[in-house]
């Protein structure tokens, strides 16, 4: 019979075919990339490992110029910030650039002319690995590596990875450049894991900021990142020190990786193995930091010499493990951005000549800085009892070398350019008085040197005529803010120096063309179009802040400032402000895409996706506002009319800040009778109970429900039912026919898992009692899908209205 023969045939052959490849698994299993196999830069070509998790490729440089430019990198591949975990850095290649594995099993870097800028020179490899490990290797006939990119880290090790005696990690220059930076890990010969500042470009090192001390004459020491996720060093088989303290999450669960980064910390990551993605495309989970180290980057990089960690002249301030930087008033970035590179001065350095602003008494004036102080660079010192604050300024009044003077209740330091090491923290005290020539500091205007990104135009605010009424509804209840009561927003902010710049009333004027094209207007004043003078042009957002009681000048600036600092991606940039009098204008970054509201409740509904990466980008804005930006900020007015989107349709919060600047003085009281029809506002507003962070996490509940139906609660209020946006919610949800909120959206049909959990969100967020409301912290996480949903309770106010 010949089917059981065939049958019986083909047995054989795949029998003979086991038994081959298993001859052959012994020697090339790994193998994923041939002899002769190419990758060209500009192409879609990549080498991935088996699981996809990395891959080996060239990948495109964002740059400011028009060259295209790509790195040979080996990257996280799955998630979708594609993390670069190696590269050839010193070598970015144009475009038709090409990396090979030659067929004498040599792997080279090949220029577009098809020249050689970079050979792994050992050849006899038979084949190549891209990895699961994340390490990319070369293999020879007898299956061992010869040459592994785990061998040759760059900035980043990762689980499984293993840094040995004279292994060096070193930071790039920034964020997107990957040029060997200022920093470098090293675990020395003699067993000590330091960290170093470098002299650019020879890589020499400079000064130490951080070791762990570990010297040893026998020393076998390595620094181990295992398969658990944890980093510490090994002398012989044992661990000696951790550097991972923290928990870290499981690694079934998560990524990991540790870097030594651009500002200088050696930090140690996680981030979510699976996107939970809402949405196929949707909310994208990001690397979290696990352990910072140092701790304390502005108070531990304190050498002889250099800048410390914010560059001349500046002051930095953790943030969270994170060293931030400052500069003082009348001084400026020398790269706006990069602010690690330090500040110059607005003016013309004191030198002592004749006719310098520094010899005339009258023209200087001292700007003062608590809690901050630049250690080093001292030249003179006077102590004692009868030493005062004013004394000191005296001292440094009287010396034309003198650039600023710090004191500390009994002693005055006078201080030489460049000024070094300047840090600003709770436990420094000390008082920094910096001297500036009067009213000098806004004639200079930093160079903006910002290039490809033509912004254009903010449109705040107003889309229907249903809008206007809750406008002048809310104009009226501001006024009775005004009108009553006392201090009831407790934030504490504790600087008055500047970020951002200072603009007269006539550039601004100039700058709008006499305050011509409105671009909207909101609750704490008007805002207009302009465009800075400076080349190329920059479009900006001007805010007229209503007139209100004449507050100090300091005040006024301490708020600014406390703006000013906040750097965030979903923030709207603040680039300065003004006050002449009545006049108060603060000036931001402008915006291409106008608002959410006019996005969401405008002609075309935007995709769900979208809508949810939206949600993801807000959620993220508000966390690090009320937990993550130095001084804790509570919006007191999230809607849709105050998230702005940029070209990309980035979600970026605006008016943050401003509630403390103008709300300062308002009355619960004036409200309770107007209860329920303001959307927004949470319940404590109209009680007797003090203002939390909570009622922002209320407001954002409540446009969640606006971003998942596209349905504005304030027009839905004005619909014939008589019935709260928000009631109606619940009711959908608990009767499980959470459909209706999503009618005639396809896309977010076909995503009703989702839609449940982000409704689960809201309901969440509108609980009335504003203690069970969870955190921003906790909302981003359960949006992201990294944290549980739990089911949530009704919420009361609803039932009992
Ligand atoms: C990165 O910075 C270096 C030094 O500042 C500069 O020479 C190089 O052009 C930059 N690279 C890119 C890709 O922008
Ligand atoms: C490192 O941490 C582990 C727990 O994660 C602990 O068992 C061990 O004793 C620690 N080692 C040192 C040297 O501190
Ligand atoms: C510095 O602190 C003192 C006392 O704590 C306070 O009176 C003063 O206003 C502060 N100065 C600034 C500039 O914030």
């Amino acid at each position: 019979m010949a089917f059981p023969v065939l049958q019986f045939n083909s047995f054989l052959i795949k029998l003979v075919f086991l038994l081959f490849s298993a001859l052959f698994a012994a020697g090339q299993s790994e193998c994923n990339v041939k002899l002769g196999s190419t990758l060209s830069a500009g192409d879609t070509s990549l080498w991935s490992s088996p699981s996809g998790e990395f891959a080996f490729g060239f990948m495109p440089l964002q740059r400011s110029d028009n060259e295209d430019l790509f790195l040979l990198s080996i990257w996280f591949y799955k998630i979708p910030e594609q993390t670069i975990v190696w590269s050839k850095n010193e070598y970015p290649v144009p475009e038709g650039s090409k990396f090979q594995l030659t067929n004498e099993g040599k792997l080279i870097l090949y220029d577009p002319q098809g020249k050689e800028i970079w050979t792994v020179n050992n050849g006899g490899s038979t084949c190549a690995a891209m990895l699961n490990s994340g390490n990319f290797v070369l293999i020879n006939g007898d299956s061992k590596y010869i040459w592994e990119s785990f061998r040759e880290p760059t900035d980043t090790i990762l689980p499984g990875q293993i840094l040995g005696m004279d292994g060096n990690l070193n930071s790039r220059q920034s964020e997107a450049n990957y040029t060997k930076g200022k920093f470098q890990l090293s675990l020395q010969k003699d067993g000590n894991l330091v960290l170093y500042t470098i002299f650019l470009p020879t890589g020499d090192e400079s000064s130490a900021y951080w070791a762990t001390g570990t010297v040893s004459k026998n020393a076998d020491f390595q620094l181990i990142f295992d398969e658990a996720g944890y980093v510490y060093l090994k002398q012989g088989n044992k661990n000696i020190r951790n550097i991972t303290k923290n928990d870290m999450g499981s690694p079934q669960e998560f990524y990991y990786m540790a870097r030594i980064d651009y500002d200088g910390v050696f930090r140690h990551y996680n981030h979510p193995r699976k996107n939970y993605a809402v949405g196929t495309e949707g909310c994208k989970s990001s690397w979290s930091i696990i352990q910072n180290t140092p701790e304390d980057m502005c108070g531990a990089i304190v050498g002889d010499l250099g800048s410390g960690a914010c560059g001349y002249n500046s002051y930095c301030v953790n943030s969270n493990g994170k060293p931030q930087c400052f500069c003082t008033d009348g001084y400026s970035f020398v790269d706006s951005f990069d602010k690690n590179k330090g500040c110059k001065p607005n003016f013309q350095l004191p030198s002592c000549q004749q006719n310098g602003w520094e010899l005339n008494m009258d023209s200087i004036e001292f700007k003062e800085l608590n809690n901050t102080d630049w250690p080093l660079t001292d030249y003179e010192r006077q102590t004692g009892s009868q030493v005062d604050e004013s004394r000191c300024k005296e001292f440094c009044l009287q010396d034309c070398f003198c650039a600023a003077a710090i004191y500390n209740g009994n002693t005055c330091w006078k201080k030489k350019f460049p000024l070094s090491n300047g840090r600003q923290s709770k436990d420094l005290n000390r008082i920094a008085l910096i001297k500036v020539p009067k009213g000098h500091m806004t004639n200079t205007c930093p160079k903006n040197k910002d290039q490809s990104t033509l912004v254009i135009i903010v449109s705040v605010l107003l889309g229907s005529s249903v809008f206007l009424n809750f406008l002048l509804l809310f104009t009226i209840l501001i006024s009775f803010f005004f009108i009553y009561h006392k201090k009831m927003l407790n934030l504490q902010f504790d600087s008055t120096t500047f970020g951002v710049r200072r603009y007269t009333y006539k550039e601004l004027k100039e700058a709008t063309g006499g305050f011509k094209q409105q671009l909207g207007r909101g609750a704490f004043g008007t805002v207009y179009k302009g465009v800075t003078p400076s080349i190329p042009k920059r479009y900006i957002a001007v805010k007229m802040l209503n007139k209100v009681e004449p507050e100090g000048e300091k005040e006024f600036a301490t708020e600014v400032n406390a703006i000013g600092r906040t750097h965030h991606k979903n923030l709207v940039n603040l680039l300065g402000y003004c006050h002449e009098g009545e006049n108060r204008l603060l000036v931001y970054e402008c915006m291409s895409n106008g608002s959410l509201a006019s996005l969401l409740f405008g002609i075309s509904r935007p995709h769900w996706n979208k809508r949810v990466q939206i949600i993801c980008g807000i959620a993220r804005g508000l966390t690090y506002l009320h937990e993550e930006c130095s001084t804790q900020i509570i919006h007191c007015d999230v809607k849709p009319q105050n998230i702005l989107l940029d070209d990309f349709l980035t979600p970026k919060i605006s008016d943050f800040g401003l509630a403390k600047l103008l709300l300062a003085e308002q009355s619960q009281a004036a409200l309770t009778n107007i209860r329920g029809t303001v959307g927004y506002f949470a319940p404590e507003w109209f009680r007797k109970a003090s203002i939390t962070v909570k009622v922002d996490v209320y407001s954002f509940g409540v446009m969640l429900l606006e971003i998942i139906c596209c349905k504005s609660s304030v027009e839905f209020a004005m619909g014939e039912e008589e019935e709260a946006l928000i009631d109606w919610a619940y009711d959908c949800y608990s009767k499980k026919k959470l459909n209706k909120m999503v009618e005639n959206d396809e896309e977010a049909r076909n995503d009703m898992k989702n839609v449940e959990r982000l409704v689960m969100v809201v309901i969440w967020c509108i609980q009335e009692d504003p203690s069970i409301r969870p955190s921003m912290k906790r909302i981003t996480q359960m949006i992201e899908g990294v944290a549980e949903i739990p089911v949530p309770p009704r919420p009361s106010v609803f039932s009992s209205s």
